[in-house]
């Protein structure tokens, strides 16, 4: 069967591609410490998973749900976007629920450009920004987020002429790979700019609860004027531990908002309601468990960070997210995974699959306990 012209022109998925060589291994008999892919291995908190298992008993749940996210997940997502976010939004309109931020990724790209249009994305970036707008028939421009200019883009590098064709802008704060922040600098001149060219800024904000409460990541909700020409995507993935469950949104511009929920009426039928119920509840009650997790991952990523800058690799230092970036030495970051993986059976992401400006770096996931992350380090010295 020849597969349609879209899906010839999409490169392999980076995750699916390590998760077919981590298999390989592991059916060989294989102890593969995976660092790899962003999956907690913590469970969810045991509240959670009880807000769910009341949830399922609740009548008529098991149906449909609502197609733009039940309104008592969305007045949830408004009190907890204004609550920790400094975010107004309203609950009717300016949210949509997801099945998981990378589902609403995808959606809000085919939603919003025709073929041609170009999509201005970060390098090294999360892959689906490219896979979207190869799928709806777009072209990519990618600005390199390096450490001359703290991971933050230098728009005044990318061309006027590029400006002019955007349709949309990516930015990607808390950064998955570098786990850098934005400054409010950046989200002010996104906007200045989206005004100025007439495009879309969208920040994928998917790590931003994963940081200290105390110092927690600027969302560019919070900055004036962004309702005019942004949205951001937020997901429980990461927060609660729920990857599986399949639950995230999208927030600001409601004319933005719209266009996805219109696109995703004929895809899809919503997240399950019971999730949502169990999220809502969750996201009002579970701080606590939102301040543990953050210091169990400052205490990998101390602990990482030590043995690699002791090993010759610099790590960007950061607050927020659950990924180290790391500049190797010298060589290449496919070569360097394929060794560490084949050898001492620990996986890692190469840098080159984020992007060519990801070339020369390597992407640790904080993601496994800190015994198997002091095991890994310890593969990793021997090798
Ligand atoms: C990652 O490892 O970059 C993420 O877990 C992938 C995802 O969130 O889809």
């Amino acid at each position: 069967m020849k597969p349609a012209k879209r899906l010839q022109n999409l490169p392999p998925y980076l995750f699916a591609e390590l998760d077919r060589a981590k298999k390989k291994l592991r059916d060989e008999g294989a102890d593969i410490i995976d660092l790899s892919i962003g999956d907690p291995d913590m469970e969810p908190p045991a509240q959670l998973k009880q807000y769910l298992a009341d949830a399922l008993n609740t009548p008529e749940i098991h149906r449909y749900p609502s197609y733009a996210g039940c309104p008592e997940f969305r007045k949830a997502v408004s009190d907890w976007m204004s609550k920790r976010h400094d975010a107004n939004v309203d609950p009717d309109g300016e949210v949509l629920g997801l099945i998981g931020a990378k589902e609403g990724i995808v959606h809000f790209v085919m939603a919003t450009i025709n073929e041609g249009d170009m999509v201005v994305t970060p390098s090294p970036g999360y892959p689906p920004y490219i896979h979207a707008t190869i799928l709806a028939g777009g072209k990519t421009h990618e600005f390199p987020l390096t450490p001359d200019t703290d991971f933050q883009p230098d728009f005044d590098a990318v061309p006027a002429d590029v400006w002019k064709k955007a349709k949309i802008l990516f930015l990607n704060y808390p950064n998955n790979p570098t786990s850098a922040t934005a400054t409010r600098e950046t989200f002010e001149k996104a906007i200045e700019l989206a005004r100025k060219y007439d495009f879309i800024v969208v920040n994928d904000a998917a790590y931003i609860d994963v940081a200290s409460p105390d110092d927690l990541p600027l969302s560019i909700l919070a900055v004036p004027g962004a309702k005019d020409v942004a949205i951001e995507f937020h997901s429980l993935s990461k927060t609660f531990n729920i990857c599986g469950w399949r639950i995230g949104w999208c927030a600001g511009n409601k004319d933005i908002v719209g266009l996805v929920g219109r696109f995703k009426e004929s895809v899809d039928s919503g997240a399950f309601t019971a999730i949502q119920h169990a999220c809502a509840k969750g996201m009002a009650t579970l701080e606590d468990h939102i301040v543990g997790m953050q210091g169990i991952y400052m205490t990998r990523r101390e602990a990482i960070t030590k043995q690699l800058s002791l090993m010759g690799l610099q790590v960007l230092r950061s607050n927020a997210g659950f990924y180290v970036w790391a500049k190797l030495p010298s060589g290449k970051s496919t070569d360097f995974c394929t060794n560490l993986l084949e050898k001492a059976h620990v996986a890692a992401t190469p840098g080159l699959g984020f992007g060519k400006h990801g070339e020369g770096y390597v992407r640790f996931s904080l993601t496994a306990s800190t015994e198997r992350i002091g095991e890994a380090i310890e593969r990793m010295a021997k090798l």
